[in-house]
């Protein structure tokens, strides 16, 4: 693995947004799904889409929220070995460590998707979905994903657009959002993962409603 990979840098999670975007979540975790279960809905399918995986998969959710995704999974029968489900709030998590209690294969951590502690090369997958607006140090976030996939490994990410008219709505969002809210174009994401010396394998941008999205599947 380049040395440029390695971890050296030190995320700093008491940062007043993280800390923002963190209890956001959580006061939200309740009613998440059922808020916005439109926007889940077409999303996860999106994702699910996309996801190869065998009964050897070895699979980590960064920024898991409620397991809601893992749900629809399980229902289409999709097979894994282990997925490890990921995510800064405690509220959010919570839902999905009940959901999943009886389940073996999952395991929870709470960790800022900037600094993962888990060791190189420990997953077949990653998933980042609706989630890489939150992050503040994006470069990081990238850096980590590539350095803990196996060679080959998958990850799929799907996010808000920030591109053409969808630009205002994010500015729109930004400003009434205690979160933290840093979204990219799938363009300026796609150049983001190169840099990290991924294989872009597909992207693809839509509209649905007012919300214009990203898909990309890289591989390492
Ligand atoms: C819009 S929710 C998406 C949850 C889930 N992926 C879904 O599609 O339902 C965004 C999630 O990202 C989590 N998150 C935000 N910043 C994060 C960070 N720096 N590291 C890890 N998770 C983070 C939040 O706690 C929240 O659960």
């Amino acid at each position: 693995m380049p040395a440029r990979f390695r971890k050296s840098f030190r995320f700093n999670p008491d940062h007043v947004s993280d800390k923002a975007t963190q209890h956001s979540y959580s006061r939200q975790a309740k009613e998440y799904e059922q808020k916005w279960e439109k926007y889940l809905s077409h999303t996860h399918r999106a994702v699910l889409k996309e996801l190869d995986l065998s009964p050897e998969s070895s699979v980590l959710d960064v920024s898991a929220g409620t397991g809601l995704l893992q749900k629809s999974l399980l229902e289409k029968g999709i097979p894994f070995k282990e997925m490890v489900l990921n995510d800064i709030s405690e509220g959010m998590l919570g839902v999905a460590k009940e959901r999943f209690s009886d389940d073996d294969r999952f395991s929870f951590t709470h960790q800022y998707a900037e600094q993962l502690d888990f060791p190189d090369q420990s997953f077949d997958a990653i998933i980042c979905l609706n989630a890489f607006h939150n992050y503040k140090e994006q470069a990081r976030v990238s850096e980590e994903i590539y350095r803990l996939l196996k060679p080959k490994g998958a990850l799929v990410i799907l996010d808000w657009n920030n591109s053409g008219l969808f630009r205002g709505m994010n500015f729109m969002i930004d400003l009434f959002s205690p979160e933290v809210i840093n979204s990219r174009s799938a363009n300026e994401m796609s150049v983001q993962l190169r840099k990290n010396v991924f294989e872009i394998e597909k992207e693809r941008e839509w509209w649905f409603g007012w919300w214009k999205f990203y898909l990309i599947k890289a591989r390492k």
